[in-house]
C-alpha cells in the first residue's frame, strides 16, 4: 500500500545496471580466466543469466550474494557444455535472447523456456537471423518460448532488422563474435549501444559506422575485473517522484550515464523538471556520474515515434510523471505491448483505475492534465515496471493505493519501496 507524499529529498544509489550485467556475464562466460564483476544487478533477470550460465558448465560465484561481487570463470570461445535439463530464464527477455546468440553457435541443442509473461513474448526476431546464419530452431506456436536451438557452424550475416531492439542486435552481434568472418547489424533506429562497449571492454573491436555495427569473429576475449554502473532506468523512479513533487529534490550517484540511455533527462527537462546531470568516470567505456532532479511547474510532453527506442522502459514512469499535471501523449511506441505485460493496456487500465484521465492508442497512449489522483486498487500485471510507476503515481493521490504482485520489484531493483520511503520529506 502507498500513501501519498508531500516532497521527496534526499541522496541515494539504485542497483547496478540490468542490461549491463547480463553482458558482462556472458561475455566473462565466453572470455578465457577469471573476470570479476562488483555491483552485478540483484534482481531476479540477472540471477537467470548466472543460472542458465552456470547450467552450461561456467563457474559463478558470488559469495557475498545479490548486489555483491560475481566471479565468472569463463570457458573461452565456443566451451560451453551440453546443458543437462532446459534452462530457465524466468521473466527475462534479454536473458533469453542474448542466451539464443551465444547458444546458436554451440553445436548441442538447448531448450529455453521462462514464466508465464515470458512465454507470452515473440522470439522470431532474433530466430529468423540466427537461422539465417545457420542455426535451427523450434517454438511454441507464435514463435513465443520455450524455444529450442539446434546450434551449428554459423556462416556470417548482415542484418537489417525490422523492429529496433537492442536485444536482436546483441544476440547476432554474439552469434558474430563465435562465427569466422564478418556479421554485422543494421539497425532501424538506435538503440542501447552497451554490447558494442562491452565488446570493446573485453578486446574485441566492434566496428560502428553509422547505424551498422560490426563485429569480427573468432577472436579470443580477454577476462577483466568490471564494475556494474547504477541503473539509470531505476533511477528514473526517484527521478520522476523528484520532478513530481514541489520542494523536492534528490540526488542519485554512481549511476550509468550512457547517451544511449539517459534520454529520460532530456524529457524530464522537457515536463520542467531542474536536471543536472555530471559524467565524474568512465568504466569500461561506460560513462558514470550523478544526477540531481529538483522539482518544476510541469509542462504537457508529446513523445514522438522516433524518440521512443531510447525511453522505451522509462515510458511507464513517464506516464506516472504526466498525472501530476503536464499530460502526455505517446505514438510509436507498439512495442510497449510486448514487453513483461501489455505495457499500454495495463498501464491506462491501472492509471485510470487510479483516477487519471487517460486512453490507450494502438501504439501509444495519451494521458491529459485532470485533478489529482484518487489511488485505488490496481495490479502489476507482473511487470516491475509497472509496479514501480504506479507506486510513482500514487505519491501525488489523494487517498492510498494498492498494488496487487508489488513484490514484482525484485525483478530489477528489489530495494524500491525502501528507497522511496526513504526519500519520503
Ligand atoms: C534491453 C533492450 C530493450 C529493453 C530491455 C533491455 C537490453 O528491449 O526494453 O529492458 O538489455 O538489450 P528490446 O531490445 O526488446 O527493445
Amino acid at each position: 500500500m502507498i500513501a501519498p507524499a508531500r516532497t521527496v529529498r534526499g541522496r541515494l544509489q539504485v542497483p547496478g545496471d540490468k542490461s549491463i550485467s547480463h553482458r558482462y556475464a556472458i561475455l566473462s562466460a565466453l572470455a578465457e580466466g577469471c573476470s570479476t564483476i562488483a555491483n552485478y544487478a540483484p534482481g531476479g533477470d540477472c540471477q537467470s543469466t548466472l543460472a542458465c550460465l552456470a547450467a552450461l558448465g561456467v563457474s559463478i560465484e558470488r559469495p557475498d550474494g545479490p548486489g555483491g561481487r560475481v566471479t565468472v570463470t569463463g570457458r573461452g570461445l565456443g566451451g560451453l557444455n551440453p546443458p543437462t535439463t532446459p534452462l530457465d530464464c524466468g521473466n527475462s527477455g534479454t536473458t533469453m535472447r542474448l542466451m539464443a546468440g551465444v547458444l546458436a553457435a554451440h553445436p548441442f541443442t538447448t531448450t529455453l523456456f521462462g514464466d508465464a509473461s515470458l512465454s507470452r513474448r515473440p522470439m522470431r526476431r532474433v530466430m529468423a537471423p540466427l537461422a539465417e546464419m545457420g542455426a535451427r530452431f523450434e517454438a511454441a506456436p507464435g514463435d513465443r518460448p520455450p524455444i529450442v536451438i539446434h546450434g551449428a557452424r554459423l556462416r556470417p550475416i548482415h542484418y537489417t532488422p525490422d523492429v529496433p531492439s537492442a536485444q536482436v542486435k546483441s544476440a547476432v552481434l554474439l552469434a558474430g563474435l563465435q562465427t569466422e568472418g564478418t556479421t554485422s547489424v543494421t539497425e532501424p533506429a538506435p538503440t542501447r549501444d552497451h554490447t558494442e562497449r562491452a565488446l570493446e571492454a573485453f578486446g574485441i573491436p566492434a566496428t560502428v559506422d553509422g547505424r551498422r555495427v560490426s563485429v569480427q569473429g573468432g577472436r579470443r576475449l580477454q577476462a577483466h575485473d568490471l564494475t556494474v554502473p547504477g541503473d539509470i532506468s531505476s533511477a528514473a523512479f526517484p527521478a520522476v517522484a523528484a520532478a513530481a513533487l514541489p520542494g523536492s529534490d534528490v540526488t542519485i550517484d554512481a549511476v550509468g550515464l550512457n547517451p544511449s540511455r539517459a534520454a529520460i533527462l532530456d524529457l524530464l527537462r522537457r515536463f520542467g523538471a531542474v536536471v543536472e546531470a555530471q559524467v565524474t568516470s568512465i568504466r569500461h567505456g561506460e560513462p558514470v556520474g550523478h544526477i540531481r532532479v529538483r522539482h518544476g511547474a510541469l509542462e504537457p510532453v508529446e513523445v514522438l515515434p522516433a524518440e521512443v527506442p531510447e525511453v522505451i522502459d522509462e515510458l511507464p514512469v513517464l506516464a506516472a510523471l504526466a498525472t501530476f499535471g503536464g499530460g502526455i501523449s505517446v505514438s510509436g511506441a507498439g512495442e510497449l505491448r510486448v514487453k513483461e505485460s501489455d505495457r499500454i493496456s495495463a498501464l491506462i487500465g491501472g492509471l485510470r483505475a487510479m483516477g487519471a484521465d487517460a486512453d490507450e492508442r494502438p501504439d501509444g497512449f495519451v494521458i491529459r492534465p485532470s485533478r489529482p489522483l484518487t489511488g485505488g486498487a490496481v495490479d502489476a500485471h507482473h511487470d516491475h515496471r509497472l509496479a514501480m510507476a504506479f507506486a510513482i503515481a500514487a505519491l501525488g493521490a489523494t487517498g492510498p493505493t494498492t498494488i496487487g504482485g508489488a513484490e514484482v520489484v525484485a525483478v530489477s531493483y528489489p530495494s524500491f519501496f525502501d528507497d522511496i520511503d526513504r526519500l519520503r520529506s
